[in-house]
């Protein structure tokens, strides 16, 4: 009787992988990747080449790209690293709209003609890499990275330790999750018609450090991005928070921080009136 059941189980068992494996067979595809190509040291124009490339439905528009690179033309440039939408290095405008190769899966595209470009507002290195070197630029401008006078090591055996409330970690913490993958950078219609503004990225992140209470250089970080190519730049298209993949909202860090540089200019106006005020009564 056992015997029987367990010969039962395993033809069930066999009959659901057999069924599985049907549903993949089927789920297997082709799609057709249209990738620009383009090296600016000996081209003078850009071109799309296709490769028609096999793909499941779990593959993902940098697996696509990767097959098309290893078995079909080894010349395609193309900058990824982590695979898991980490490391922010495979950003491209997928059938026009910039994501991350890793993370967007070809099933989620409509039709199968997948076009691949670099992403706007970054000089082609070549094919699909671009030059980061502005936008790491304008990141490093905002000085990313806490200041405190008081966190300065005078004696090993007195480490000073910073106490942050969830509620004080809330306040940064979406703006800390940026992978620097430059997406937003490449969304933003300002940073298209002026190079000198330093874009959503690096606007969140000034942001993200003057919204953590262990920092005391709000002051020096606001008269950072109040200049006319700063922070005023901004129109809010809001595109930058749309094409974001890590959930960041760099078009509201931009609206707090301008909220600071306001309440700073009324702080800083009542000050002076009450000075001439004073110093009218003397
Ligand atoms: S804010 Fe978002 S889109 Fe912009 S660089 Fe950071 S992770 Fe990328
Ligand atoms: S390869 Fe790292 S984010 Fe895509």
């Amino acid at each position: 009787m056992t015997a029987l059941l367990n010969i039962k189980t395993r033809r069930k068992k066999l009959e659901r992988d057999e069924k599985k494996e049907s549903t993949l067979e089927s789920s297997r595809k082709v799609v057709h990747l249209r990738v620009y190509r383009k090296n600016p040291k000996q081209d003078k124009s850009s071109h799309f080449d296709k490769f028609e490339v096999p793909v499941q439905r779990w593959s993902t528009v940098l697996d696509a790209l990767l097959h098309a690179k290893g078995y079909l033309d080894k010349s395609i440039a193309i900058r990824y690293s982590c695979r898991m939408a980490s490391c922010g290095s495979c950003g491209m405008k997928i059938n026009g709209i910039p994501r991350l190769a890793c993370y967007t899966k070809v099933s989620e595209i409509d039709g199968n003609i997948i076009t691949c470009e670099p992403l706007p507002n970054f000089p082609v290195i070549r094919d699909l890499v671009g030059d980061f070197s502005d936008f790491f630029e304008h990141h490093s401008a905002m000085e990313p990275f806490i200041h405190n006078q008081n966190a300065d090591i005078v004696d090993e055996n007195r480490l000073t330790e910073f106490i942050q409330t969830p509620e004080d970690v809330e306040n940064y913490l979406q703006f800390s999750y940026c992978i620097k993958c430059g997406l937003c950078y490449s969304a933003c219609p300002s940073v298209g018609s002026d190079t000198r503004f330093p874009g959503p990225q690096a606007l969140a992140q000034a942001y993200r450090y003057v919204a953590d209470n262990r920092d005391d250089a709000t002051q020096s970080r606001l008269n950072i991005v109040d200049n006319k190519h700063g922070i005023w730049r901004c129109h809010f298209a809001g595109s930058c928070s749309v094409v974001c993949p890590k959930g960041v909202d760099p078009a509201l860090g931009i609206q707090l921080l301008r909220g600071h540089l306001v309440n700073f200019s009324k702080n800083d106006k009542k000050l002076a009136e009450s000075r001439t005020r004073n110093l009218g009564k003397t």
